[in-house]
């Protein structure tokens, strides 16, 4: 499955990747630099109609969303890995917590703690196909 667009399509990319999700909760974005990563998170988070939980500065790599599905409650997790420098400071960040709740989990640069990923882990990838165009692509194991 792949996507290519731009900032104008994002939304309804956003839309589509939900319902290629189904029900995986922890999804990997695999991507350089400035390929689209958080942009893309974030146009996630909008169609899901999130409201910022809590943005603690000692768990700066983790930011809480919650949003309201068929009457229930629901969190996303977006982590960022990009700063960790170390497994063990991975563990005192409660990221493993999340990568294990059951909650939906958008991580970005997974490849920082790979052994730490769910073994169901959906790894996804993006890349600039120009200046103003991402391509998306899931890579199904
Ligand atoms: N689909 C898109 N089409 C065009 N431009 C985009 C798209 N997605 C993101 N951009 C632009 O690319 C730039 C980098 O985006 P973003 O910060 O989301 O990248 P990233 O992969 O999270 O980078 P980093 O690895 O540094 O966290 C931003 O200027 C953003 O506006
Ligand atoms: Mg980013």
């Amino acid at each position: 499955m792949e996507w290519i667009f731009s900032l104008n399509e994002i939304l309804g990319t956003a839309i589509s990747f939900w319902k290629e999700v189904k029900d995986r909760k922890v999804v990997a974005f695999h991507g350089p630099m400035g390929s689209g990563k958080t942009t893309f998170i974030h146009a996630l988070c909008d169609v899901k109609k999130v409201r910022d939980v809590v943005s603690s500065p000692t768990f700066s790599l983790i930011n809480e969303y919650s949003f309201e599905e068929k009457g229930k409650e629901l969190k996303i997790y977006h982590i960022d890995l990009y700063r960790l420098r170390s497994e063990t400071e991975a563990f005192d960040a409660g990221i493993e917590d999340c990568l294990y709740s059951g909650h939906i989990c958008l991580v970005e640069w997974p490849e920082k703690a790979l052994s730490l990923l769910p073994e169901d882990t959906l790894h996804v990838y993006l890349e600039a196909v120009n200046a103003d165009k991402r391509r998306l692509y899931i890579k199904y194991k």
